[in-house]
């Protein structure tokens, strides 16, 4: 089913990603292109709209990414945002200057809902915008009228209605604008004409075809981690493709409680070939007495690929092999540039090892949150939906210092429980990751009337929205309370809990 297209143009803003994920929050296709784009070519894919980004560029800078006016008699609308929107104003024959007074944060707005921006959406004539900039739009191109103004940006939103070309000052697909989602909606749906035909069904069902097409009678092979990426690709393609798809499960023994099972009934019986590798005592083998947080990794890497690989090897020559790689990857390692081909689950150059032909990328036109819609779509169990992101090497780096059978039950029990504590406060989808971690430290208890010696758990828990930054998350202290107890109750060995209240930086999300 061929879908509507909106155009996200990059000027190198820092929420390109967001405003694409708000345009298709409004159930309208858009993917993101390079300012450089020939206009061509973006003519060629015949959008219904053109969104451009904001930069941190001035208009005047001589290395500042500019446009061709004729994008602007495309007949196509457009709505620049920011950066875009100075640049609308700049090439059309508008005035840019130097803000007296840079506005940064929520700024109150007066709005005129007499545009088809603001009007309809039951936005009040005085809100909340989201504002970053040092420049403004001193004067708007001819043919254009002013709709929004704040205390120090006489245009805060201007527009030719006839040409179809909008522009705003401000952020409206950051959560601080009031409505701002509204706006985006008002402008891809009353403006371009979109009718919000970008369903997950749709995609579902149009991957199905596409892939069966690519594939024929071929052979595609699938490492599956259990991830929400790798387990959605793996039903997307077993839907496809079914006996023809195998999918291998290296299941080291550092899943969290039951995890490995739980994957395994997810995919037992969905007409692929699953197979699943108990290398538990592989892996802790090669672990003993590894104490060094990088040897393990690396260690756990590369056993990963001997174990995949022997697999692998089993089922001969395949055609192709799925890689899990989505949106924000492709946009991450440049715009426009061809196929991008990312390693993942730490299987570091696991292509190289496999002999197959091509590589399938099943939803790498998608965001996160789609995937997890598509997967609710096809039918994967919430568990595996809703996943919290998991480290390759699993427990293994939550248990400091070297690994024994001991501290693994140990840490499965205290994490398990940790978990259903955060799911029972409803807070499971709230907070990004929360875990247990081993420390490697024992201290003095008393349990009865006895001396205890035993294990102490740190509880980690941390919202964010990149993971490249986090804050620890705020639980409420009875829910830790809860949790706290319930560990030193029911697992044995630990005596005493911690709740690790570090941001990253300087601290990591993991411990090791
Ligand atoms: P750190 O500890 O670096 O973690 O703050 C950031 C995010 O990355 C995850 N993580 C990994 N994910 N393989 C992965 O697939 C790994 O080796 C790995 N190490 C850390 C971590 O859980 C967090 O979400």
């Amino acid at each position: 089913m061929a879908h509507q297209l909106v155009i996200v143009l990059d000027f190198g803003g820092q929420y390109n990603q967001l405003i694409a994920r708000r345009v298709r929050e409004c159930g309208v296709y858009c993917e993101v292109k390079s300012y450089k784009t020939p206009l061509a070519e973006l003519k060629a894919l015949n959008p219904k709209g053109i969104i451009f980004t904001g930069g941190p560029n001035s208009v005047y800078d001589e290395k500042s990414p500019h446009i061709t006016k004729d994008i602007f008699d495309l007949n196509i609308p457009i709505l620049g945002i920011c950066y875009g929107a100075q640049l609308m104003a700049y090439t059309l024959g508008g005035e840019v200057s130097a803000c007296q007074t840079s506005e940064y944060g929520k700024t109150d707005t007066n709005y005129d809902n007499s545009s088809i921006l603001f009007g309809g959406i039951h936005l009040p004539s005085t809100a909340s915008s989201w504002m970053s900039h040092t420049d403004y739009v001193s004067r708007v191109p001819d043919g254009f009228r002013v709709t929004a103004r704040t205390a120090d940006c006489p245009a805060a939103a201007f527009e030719n209605a006839e040409r179809k070309l909008y522009a705003v000052q401000f952020h409206p697909e950051v959560n601080h604008t009031f409505a701002g989602q509204g706006m985006i909606d008002s402008f891809v749906k009353n403006v371009c004409g979109c009718v919000g035909d970008w369903t997950m069904a749709g995609y579902a069902k149009t991957a199905i075809s596409e892939i069966r097409e690519k594939v024929g009678d071929g052979k595609v092979l699938l490492a599956l981690s259990g991830g929400v990426d790798s387990s959605v690709a793996a039903a997307l393609l077993a839907k496809a493709v079914g006996s023809q798809l195998t999918c291998i499960f290296v299941d080291h023994g550092f899943m969290r409680k039951n995890e490995g099972d739980e994957v395994e009934a997810a995919f037992k019986d969905s007409g692929m070939n699953f197979i699943r590798v108990n290398a538990k005592e592989q892996f802790m083998n090669r672990l003993r007495g590894v104490s060094d947080p990088e040897t393990k990794r690396k260690a756990i890497g590369e056993e990963f690929i001997r174990v995949f690989e022997q697999e692998a090897k089993k089922i001969g020559k395949v055609d192709y092999l799925v890689q899990g790689t989505i949106y924000p990857d492709v946009i991450e390692s440049g715009l426009g540039d061809a196929a991008v081909i990312k390693s993942h689950h730490n299987v570091g150059g696991l292509p190289d090892y496999v002999d197959f032909k091509e590589i399938i990328e099943p939803l790498r036109m998608l965001f996160k949150d789609e995937v997890r819609k598509l997967g609710t779509e096809l039918g994967l169990s919430p568990v595996l939906v809703w996943r919290q992101p998991f480290p390759g090497p699993g427990l293994a780096i939550r248990i400091i210092g070297d690994i024994t059978d001991e501290k693994l039950d140990i840490l499965q029990e205290a994490d398990f429980i940790f978990r259903q504590e955060i799911a029972k406060a409803g807070l499971d989808r709230d907070i990004n990751q929360y875990f247990a971690v081993l420390t490697n430290m024992r201290s003095v208890g008393v349990m009865g009337d006895a001396r205890t010696y035993d294990y102490t758990v740190a509880l980690r828990a941390v919202t964010t929205s990149d993971f490249m930054t986090a804050d620890f998350a705020k639980i409420p202290y009875e829910v830790l309370a809860v949790a706290a107890n319930r560990i030193v109750n029911e697992v044995k060995n630990v005596n005493r809990i911690v709740y690790d209240v570090t941001t990253k930086p300087p601290a990591t999300i993991e411990w090791e």
